[in-house]
């Protein structure tokens, strides 16, 4: 198992329990959308995978429990792209954001790791290029550059789609189609899970209420409804007429 969560719980300071006893397997391979109204804890549940955040209960991801022991290597086995590409870019360059990982990691050829990563999100040849003035769907692909220099055995991505224009959404899919880490992905964009994910886990108020294949839950609509969860409409009219 490269994730297993049994009855992972979290409250923010304040009392306000946004995960409430998560139960979760993923095998090395896996490709799992996250889906869930706002509020459901998706993204406190990513901010667990390497221990940024610490709830109850027992996490054990890419081989080893979270616990503080195993946070330096946990950061090195889970990469977490965060939805706003600006927390995860802080240096003038590109070729800085995406080298500092592996340069921490103590990598040989941090050079070739960093060209390595910038190519399969398709930003060849960007190193010198600052962050700020790159678009938000460079950016994102920076963001993913990051963390794949480190070639995480998972891969963790917070609504990756957000605020992407169709071509760009297109192209992070194509790239995330091809990357071979195991796969978990938080998004309010159905069909974005749809072509990704074969697999799809539902989380509402903090539990996991729905597990299986994406077709079979995308196509439940008295299940989406329950949850807030919202085909495209035309999508909807064709599936229906056809
Ligand atoms: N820093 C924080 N302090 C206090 N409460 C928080 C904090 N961050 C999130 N919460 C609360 O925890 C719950 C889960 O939030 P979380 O961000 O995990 O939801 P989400 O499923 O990612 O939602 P969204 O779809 O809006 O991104 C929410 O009720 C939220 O108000
Ligand atoms: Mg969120």
């Amino acid at each position: 198992m490269t994730l297993r969560a049994r009855g992972l719980r979290y409250a923010y300071p304040g009392g306000h329990a946004a995960l409430d006893g998560v139960d979760l397997d993923v095998a090395g391979g896996e490709r799992v959308a996250i889906l869930g109204p706002n509020g459901a804890g998706k993204t406190t549940f990513m901010l667990h995978l390497n221990g940024l955040l610490k709830g109850e209960g027992e996490l054990q991801v890419a081989g080893l429990p979270v616990i503080k022991p195993n946070l330096r290597e946990l950061r090195a086995r889970v990469g977490l792209v965060f939805q706003d590409p600006d927390d995860q870019l802080f240096m003038p360059t590109v070729g800085e954001d995406v080298a500092f990982g592996p340069a921490n990691l103590g990598v040989q050829d941090v050079p070739a790791r960093v060209a390595e990563a910038l190519a399969a999100v398709r930003l060849d040849g960007f190193e010198a290029r600052a962050p700020h003035q790159l678009s938000m769907g460079e950016r994102r692909r920076v963001a993913i550059a990051t963390v794949l220099a480190m070639r995480p055995a998972l891969l963790v991505l917070d609504e990756p789609s957000a605020s992407l224009d169709p071509r760009s959404r297109r192209e992070l899919l194509q790239i995330l189609e091809t990357i071979q880490a195991t796969l978990l992905v938080t998004t309010h964009d159905l069909l974005f899970a749809a072509e990704l994910c074969e697999r799809t886990v539902i989380l509402a108020a903090g539990r996991v209420v729905a597990d299986g294949p994406t077709d079979a839950l995308l196509a439940d609509a008295e299940l989406l409804a329950r949850y807030d969860l919202e085909l495209p409409r035309l999508v909807n009219a064709s599936t229906t007429t056809s």
